[in-house]
């Protein structure tokens, strides 16, 4: 057994970004400034889009998405019912209604055909959560939304390297949001972006991110003379500092070796796990790019002997953090009470939810890291070692 503790979701942070974060720390420019605008470029390059805005995390980029869209109190928007809360809390936050639809049981993402279901007069708009890096099936979702004049909102916080039909995640619907999280596929610590090709929302978004000031208000205490700023909305304090951007820079430069790196680790998984007793990952649909950003193992009963916690219980005994990602969004009791989701009403969220475990998969882990993981599974799974 390993003698220390593999935490799960550890980030690999490499010397250029303590440099870069030290330079900025020289400098004494800690908040928003050049280096932001940098990465906000560089990520608009890498998603193939024309405008991006950074802001402090996925959950503000996708507050901030709703209002931008216009987004009133008394819509209703429809979400899946397997996401992080941040995704309908986000919603929540803009004074909209959430809306959930089961997802389809083999993708884990929403299932288009329930999202249709659940459109009333007062829907606004859809978020799609391309879960664990997998792509919606978003041409069928994009059609819902023509169909009924529907904004749609891509949560790619899971998503950065993903593409559907050659189209970069985030670039097909009006809008995508992303995360920086230090468990995300590349990090800022905390941090988010918004894409879009509508410069209008982009535009938008900047100014709702620092309390409403008229833009590059950032810039008012640089060498180039004191600039007054204006407040032209009731805005929020969402902005991305150069700190965080200083790490993005260089992380976003190695995003497809480290996307290789766990590519790698996910088909290892795969062919090692393949004669256990329990469910992996569907493979990837025709024309997809997964991004590759959880492994779940379905840990169901009947089919491994034990339940999903005991498994977990047992993984962390053999010093192997896991994750669980998520139970449902109608298990949760605040969302259960404020809008009386029944959990029998999304079934495949629900049994998902009850199932899923998430196993290390990230660029730091060294060849016995994944190898001691390997031999838990298979040591929980069948109560033997390999
Ligand atoms: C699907 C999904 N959406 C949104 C978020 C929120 O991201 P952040 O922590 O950057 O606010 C997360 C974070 O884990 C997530 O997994």
């Amino acid at each position: 057994m390993r003698s220390n503790f593999l935490v799960f979701g550890q980030p690999l942070i490499e010397q250029d970004e303590i440099d870069e974060f030290m330079d900025s720390v020289r400098k004494s420019w800690l908040g928003t400034g050049e280096k932001v605008a940098r990465f906000e470029h560089d990520f608009a390059v890498y998603k193939k889009v024309d405008h991006a805005a950074a802001v402090n995390s996925c959950t503000a980029a996708l507050h901030l998405s709703c209002l931008a869209l216009g987004i009133k109190p008394g819509d209703e928007i429809i979400t899946t019912a397997m996401t992080f809360c941040a995704t309908v809390n986000a919603i929540i936050h803009a004074g909209a209604i959430p809306v959930l639809a089961d997802i389809d049981a083999a993708s884990l993402n929403i299932d288009s055909i329930e999202i249709e279901k659940k459109i009333t007069a007062k829907t606004r708009a859809i978020i799609v959560v391309h879960f664990a890096g997998r792509p919606c099936n978003m041409d069928s979702i994009m059609e819902i939304a023509k169909k009924y004049k529907l904004y749609v909102i891509e949560d790619c916080a899971h998503a950065i390297e993903s593409a559907y039909h050659d189209k970069p995640t985030g670039t097909i619907g009006d809008i995508g949001c992303f995360s920086f999280y230090s468990t995300k596929n590349i990090t800022t610590g905390e941090g988010g972006m918004v894409i879009s090709n509508n410069k209008n929302l982009i535009s938008k978004i900047k100014t709702l991110a620092l309390h409403g000031l008229s833009q590059d208000a950032w810039s008012r205490f640089s060498d180039s003379g004191y600039k007054h700023y204006y407040v032209v909305e009731a805005g929020f304090k969402y902005n991305m500092m150069d700190l965080q951007a200083s790490f993005g820079i260089h992380q976003l430069e190695r995003i497809e070796k480290y996307w290789s790196i766990r590519k790698k680790i996910w088909d290892t998984y795969t062919s090692r796990f393949k004669d256990l007793p329990v469910t992996l990952p569907s493979p990837d649909e025709n024309n997809i790019k997964n991004a590759y950003h959880l492994y779940t193992l379905r840990i169901d009963k009947t089919k491994c002997g034990i339940t999903r916690d005991e498994f977990l219980n047992k993984m962390q005994s053999l010093n192997i953090g896991c994750g669980v990602h998520y139970l449902a969004i109608p298990q949760h009791p605040y969302y259960k009470r404020t809008f009386n989701y029944n959990e029998t009403d999304y079934p495949n969220a629900v049994k998902y939810g009850m199932e899923t475990v998430s196993i290390p998969i990230s660029p730091k882990l060294t060849e016995d890291d994944i190898q001691d993981v390997i031999i838990a599974v298979k040591k929980t799974l069948t109560k033997t070692d390999e």
